[in-house]
């Protein structure tokens, strides 16, 4: 989940440990100063009644790492967003301290916060059906005589391999998450925690010194069979059962995974283990951190434009980060639209599909535009949703938040995000993402332009027949009549930014386009022009990009030495044309 997705959040639901009242009123101060609804529930209460799958919801939980835990089994199964306010002790998961909590609000509703997904861990067996975001461990039943036999045997599979027996006072499954609590203790490994979604197997007080910890994929099933009674708590007891000998347990990683949002204001995982365990192999403070590192410590993907001081100056500047946040807008439109296009794909009913694609675009739209406005409340905005803000001279953005409508609609994965930015009326930037397949394509005029942060460009193929062209919208089919004999193919996909991005990255010779909208090719022509494409219009005039809102215009971009072959044919046709 990207943290410029929470940006929209209209609805906070709060899970609060006793003695929280005074945070408690803060946040409730906090919620109404922005108009954004709180509910809050104690912590074990169900939030049923007060969540709304509808409404972008930020889980919070305030209290230690308890609440936090309960917080993570509510929110995790809906797909909400955690943030844990830490009014506990020793907390190693809720880590905003109180005194930060509205500075740390405001960096999710602005955008900035990241979001860590987290793995957690399921177990299935006998009379146990559940997942845990720390441990699950299977140990000996207490002898009621202390002096019987303490030990437990268990045999573990992992797939269907025998990894062995182990014997000693049990094992402890646990996930990175969970690598800081009891599989510490017994000497396995620290796992860092964010986007780490593997699982370990920790033996515990065993009686073979060479058996040591082991590490797994989530999708690896260990089986677990005892091999008499053994004690089996998950998240230390939220889930608890004592098996027989002889029952078998499968542990995996669980299909949902746990969303937790850190801010700026979070104790960062090292030094909270530095401080916490004790540690003296670096100092308590932090050296600075370097300016790309965010608050997990994760960097975003780079865009790939790299500081180029002979372009230096405030444009380059405005331009590179108006590239990291359209990057970055785009891709948190890109979840809900792939959520969507989910729902989509299996529904039969024509209005339902309607209702699905009206929502996405507003969705993403409205993401988009939040994120824009948050991080340059000066520059205009127009998009495809809702025209508004258009500034002559200075910046402005133009949007079309889900590109290839028709293709969404009928569950086809050819749609795109288009982003641009507009100096003094002209696309000086542009970012097309594509949800489906996780392609970005970038550029900033005159900079090259790039796919995934690796350059890309046009092909220089010049004969026709060898080459393969895009028709978009073609009212009555010359474009395809004419070329699809003289050329190895014509292809209709459905996405106008898309088109141009395929003739910048040289997947087509050509794309044609009768009449296209701004917010259609802004960020696409940016990218095809920066990639060394000819642009032009019917008659083979340099493409004047405009964009008054109910202006089309006729697109015909190729790759330069097959453009003269294509205008013939279009010049020769133009008289017949409606235009
Ligand atoms: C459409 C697509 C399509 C093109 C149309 C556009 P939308 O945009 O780009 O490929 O042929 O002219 O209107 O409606 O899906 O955003
Ligand atoms: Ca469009
Ligand atoms: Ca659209």
């Amino acid at each position: 989940m990207q943290g410029r997705r929470l940006a929209t959040t209209d609805e906070i639901v709060a899970i609060v440990s006793p003695d929280s009242d005074d945070v408690v009123t803060r946040l409730a101060t906090w919620a109404d100063d922005r108009g954004i609804g709180l509910s809050t529930v104690d912590v074990g209460d169900d939030i049923d009644d007060v969540y709304d799958e509808n409404r972008a919801t930020l889980g919070v939980t305030i209290g230690g790492d308890g609440t936090f835990l309960e917080g993570i089994k509510t929110f995790a199964p809906r797909n909400v967003p955690q943030l844990g306010v830490n009014t506990g002790t020793l907390s190693f998961l809720a880590r905003v301290e109180p005194e930060d909590l509205e500075a740390a609000l405001d960096e999710v509703i602005h955008g900035r916060a990241t979001v860590d997904s987290r793995q957690q861990v399921a177990v299935r067996g006998p009379r146990v059906d559940t997942t845990g975001i720390n441990d699950v461990m299977i140990e000996h039943v207490p002898p009621e005589n202390p002096t019987d036999r303490k030990i437990t045997r268990l045999d573990v599979y992992a797939d269907d391999e025998y990894v062995g027996e182990f014997e000693g006072t049990g094992l402890a499954v646990s996930t990175p998450t969970g690598s800081t609590g009891v599989s510490l203790s017994a000497n396995g490994p620290i796992h860092y925690p964010a986007n780490n979604h593997t699982l370990q197997l920790v033996p515990l007080h065993t009686h073979q010194l060479g058996v040591r910890p082991i590490v797994v994929s989530p999708e690896t099933e260990l089986r677990i069979v005892t091999r008499g009674p053994a004690s089996l708590l998950v998240d230390g007891g939220r889930a608890h059962v004592i098996l027989e000998a002889g029952e078998e347990i499968l542990v995996t990683g669980a299909d949902k995974l746990a969303h937790i949002v850190r801010t700026s204001y979070d104790d960062h995982f090292f030094t909270a283990i530095s401080r916490k365990l004790g540690w003296d192999i670096r100092g308590v403070d932090e050296p600075a951190r370097s300016p790309t590192s965010t608050a997990s410590g994760a960097v975003t993907r780079s865009a790939g434009v790299s500081a180029d001081p002979q372009d230096g100056g405030e444009d380059a500047d405005t331009l590179e980060h108006a590239l990291t946040i359209a990057t970055e807008a785009a891709e948190a439109a890109g979840e809900p639209l792939r959520e969507l296009h989910g729902q989509v794909e299996s529904i039969a009913v024509k209005s339902n599909k309607s209702d699905i694609v009206t929502e996405a675009d507003h969705q993403a739209n409205r993401i988009i535009t939040t994120v824009i406005d948050n991080e340059f409340p000066d520059h205009g905005i127009v998009s495809e949703e809702q025209p508004r803000r258009i500034l002559e001279d200075g910046y402005t953005w133009v949007v079309d938040p889900l590109d290839g409508t028709g293709n969404f609609a009928h569950g086809n994965p050819n749609y795109s995000i288009s982003i641009a930015l507009l100096e003094g009326g002209q696309p000086v930037m542009g970012v097309v993402y594509v949800p489906e397949t996780d392609e970005l394509f970038t550029a900033i005029a005159g900079r090259g332009a790039r796919r995934d942060g690796e350059p890309i460009g046009t092909t220089d193929r010049d004969s026709l027949d060898e080459s393969m062209l895009i028709s978009g919208y073609d009212p009555d089919g010359s474009f395809l009549s004419q070329f699809y004999q003289e050329t190895r193919g014509v292809r209709r996909l459905g996405s106008a930014a898309l088109n141009l991005c395929y003739l910048a990255s040289g997947s087509a010779d050509a794309t044609w386009e009768y009449d296209t909208y701004p917010w259609d090719i802004a960020a696409g022509l940016v990218i095809a022009r920066a990639a060394g494409a000819t642009i032009t219009d019917e008659r083979g005039e340099p493409f004047v990009f405009n964009f008054e809102t109910d202006n089309r215009s006729a697109l015909l971009g190729s790759n330069g030495p097959l453009h003269p072959a294509l205008l013939e044919h279009l010049e020769t046709d133009l008289p017949e044309r409606d235009r």
